[in-house]
């Protein structure tokens, strides 16, 4: 064991011994981090842990290219999450949508009133605020007091952070005012002033404890640490700017909800305004990125939000962001630096990824070596080589890009790269397929399918993750392990995993960081998935083409997993099952064919009727499954009154239903409102029953 050896001092040491004790001192770091936070059962003292801590610092600073992106001294947070409950968000935590230019704010403006029905000149107030570079926390008061604060985590299960989160000072204990909510979640940003960072920074490199990368980082860590009594030391704050579960709305408007956050004795920004125009917004976006610097505190955009809630509650969310709000971020910061190699890495669609190595580089605080140069296209179009300078960009959490080259600086004998034809991972053939519209795609994929490791690992990933078959305690790092263990290689595998277990194969129990307690409970959350809806078992077979809104697009036409599977089996080009994929509203050529490529290629097949002797597919869950539309396919004609065409379309497929642009025997439900013409005399000939507005709302129980 490291700490047994005699330490030679730092300054004696040469890069290659120094690297060498680097990397004993972050695995032996990591073990006693597991065996603390873990399993509860630390193997060192508080100092003997201390010293290793101190000695992995003082090599760091001795030798700075050891701190990587890897480095302990850059992991945020100290805890991994087995130590937080989970809590469960009662309303999802969203995240926004960007937008990077003025032309892209003048189009969000122009969407929200098309979607709303609004005339382009007319008026509709936004509300204006910097964005917090922290981390988001939604804090729960019942009756006045604060019973419960999470982080957002995916955005709909987050870790409770009470204790912690009951030291920070800018967070009332007690909302203030006579007439608060029975219930009323209050959300916004946990974040550190800069000086206060570096102060923290200094005690902290002082103790020979780990040192953050910059404000955001340590706020995070700051907040998750184990013991409450920890994040009292430190500095932290808080901004209020949006709410979760309410039992009654004290405001009407996002600014009056503002307004009511800071009576109640929240921290609320005061650069918050209320803007007339997409050239207002602008105008004060310019006004915050003119103080950017001297606020004391990171932003990395400004937030508009429509400041009409009850148009917010029109306006909704697709996937993950609401219709309502964006953020219009800063632009990126630059850096120099040598580009040292090109990786190639397989995701798991088989894509090949190139991926710039670098001499490492601070970019807007964090030490960067790594950069993505998107595809081979790419790399010829910007002449990018092995050993080449070149300029890089970050934009808050964005993976670093390679901007351009400084040709300049190449070195003579720099050669063009050559962009592999082969998998680096299984070496099978790696090909560009063709596109839409008869062109080559940028990307090149393996096409090794479920044979090849690289994509192996991932689609297993998929296939366990949240919005798939969400196997709790199946997480990438389980996975990556059982995959290299050779106990996962396919997705059926997971589900024989107890029975070859208890035959005796692996003793899952006897390994380090699993037990009893751990291997039991991964075991019942399995057993848990044997039946799963079946939109969700599509999405997670990780066929091309096919995210969440497809899956359940699949899910809703064929009812049974049986059903789409014998149709996608003979969907041949030309053929009729071809016919009726791509017939499904949404759906289209591409992905048919992406589907028709997954169903009729033959391992594909092999593991699926593996997979299917384990888990059965039951009916799709959705809001849309038990609404009176679901499976209808529906014409809105004439003039609507309370909702916009694109309304309706959401509307329409948030209850199930397809919407259709012309009235045909498939037609179920004919929606129309006044002036509706030939629309509805076909309707009225073919005997489709016709509806008013006020009933569509009527049936879909919104009303
Ligand atoms: S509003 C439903 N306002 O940005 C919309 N978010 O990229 C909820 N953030 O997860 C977000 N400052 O952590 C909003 N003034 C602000 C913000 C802000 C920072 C963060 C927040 C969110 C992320 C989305």
């Amino acid at each position: 064991m490291w700490r047994m050896m005699k330490r030679t001092p730092v300054d004696q040491l040469n890069a290659t011994d120094a690297r060498a004790e680097h990397g004993r001192l972050a695995e032996e770091i990591s073990a006693h981090d597991r065996r603390y936070y873990q399993d509860d059962a630390p193997t060192v003292s508080d100092a003997e842990y201390d010293a290793l801590r101190r000695r992995y610092g003082e090599l760091e600073q001795a030798f700075p290219e050891l701190r990587t992106d890897e480095s302990l001294t850059r992991k945020v947070g100290a805890a991994p999450s087995a130590k937080f409950a989970k809590v469960r968000h009662a309303v999802p935590m969203l995240s926004l949508g960007n937008v990077f230019d003025d032309g892209e704010v003048h189009e969000f403006v122009e969407r929200v009133k098309r979607f709303l029905g609004l005339k382009e000149n007319a008026p509709l107030d936004f509300t204006s605020e910097p964005k917090i570079d922290g981390l988001s926390c939604t804090l729960r008061y019942e009756k006045g007091e604060i019973v419960q604060a999470a982080t957002r985590g995916d955005g709909f299960e987050g870790e409770d952070v009470t204790a912690n989160v009951r030291t920070i000072a800018e967070i009332p204990h007690r909302l203030k005012g006579r007439h608060v909510p029975e219930v009323f979640e209050a959300r916004g940003e946990v974040y550190m002033n800069r000086a206060d960072f570096s102060a923290l920074n200094e005690r902290q490199a002082a103790a020979g404890r780990m040192v953050y990368a910059n404000p955001r980082n340590s706020a995070a860590g700051s907040l998750r640490q184990i013991d409450a009594a920890a994040t009292a030391q430190r500095p932290l704050r808080f901004f209020a700017y949006a709410w979760g579960e309410l039992s009654e709305q004290p405001a009407s408007t996002q600014s009056g909800m503002i307004d009511f956050l800071h009576r109640a004795g929240f921290q609320t920004n005061r650069l918050t305004r209320v803007c007339h125009s997409a050239d207002e917004m602008i105008a004060h976006y310019r006004e915050i990125e003119a103080k950017r610097a001297s606020l004391g505190y990171d932003i990395d955009g400004v937030v508009y939000k429509v400041d009409d809630l009850a148009l917010q509650a029109r306006l909704g969310f697709v996937s993950r962001a609401p219709r309502w709000a964006v953020a219009h971020k800063f632009p990126a910061e630059r850096a120099t630096t040598v580009l040292r190699a090109i990786d190639i890495q397989v995701g798991r669609t088989g894509a090949l990824t190139p991926v710039a190595r670098l001499d490492p580089v601070t970019v807007g605080g964090v030490v960067v070596q790594n950069a993505t140069l998107h595809n081979e296209d790419e790399i010829a179009r910007k002449d990018i080589r092995v050993g080449d300078t070149v300029v890089i960009q970050r934009a808050g959490d964005v993976i670093p890009q390679v901007v351009e080259v400084a040709f300049d600086k190449r070195p003579f004998d720099a050669r063009p790269y050559q962009f592999p034809h082969v998998c680096p991972a299984c070496g099978s053939a790696a090909v560009r397929e063709t596109d839409e519209k008869g062109g080559v795609e940028v990307v090149r994929r393996c096409t090794g399918g479920l044979i090849c490791p690289a994509q192996a690992v991932e689609r297993l990933k998929h296939f366990c993750s949240r919005l798939a078959m969400d196997i709790e305690g199946l997480g990438d790092r389980q996975i990556e392990l059982f995959y290299e263990k050779g106990l996962i290689r396919q997705p059926a595998d997971i589900f024989t995993l107890q029975a070859r277990d208890a035959a005796g194969e692996f003793n899952l129990r006897e390994w380090e960081g699993f037990g009893e307690t751990s291997v039991r409970n991964l075991f019942a959350s399995i057993d848990q998935r044997r039946r799963i809806a079946v939109n969700r078992f599509i999405y997670a077979l990780g066929i091309r083409r096919i995210g969440e809104t497809n899956a359940r697009r699949l899910a809703r036409h064929f009812g049974t997993f049986e059903a789409l599977r014998s149709c996608a089996r003979k969907a041949v080009e030309g053929s009729d099952e071809r016919a009726e994929i791509n017939d499904i509203d949404g759906v289209g050529d591409v992905v048919a064919e992406a589907v028709a490529d997954f169903f009729v290629e033959d391992h594909n097949e092999k593991a699926l009727d593996d997979l299917l002797r384990e888990v059965q597919p039951a009916p799709m869950e959705d809001i849309a499954s038990d609404s009176p539309v679901a499976g209808k396919t529906v014409v809105f004609t004439g003039s609507l009154e309370r909702l916009t065409r694109d309304e309706a379309k959401a509307q329409a497929d948030r209850f199930g239903a397809k919407v259709s642009g012309s009235v045909s025997k498939k037609t179920d439900l004919v929606v129309a409102g006044p002036g509706a013409g030939s629309k509805l005399t076909k309707a009225h000939e073919l005997g489709i029953e016709v509806i008013s507005e006020d009933e569509w709302f009527k049936r879909t129980r919104q009303e």
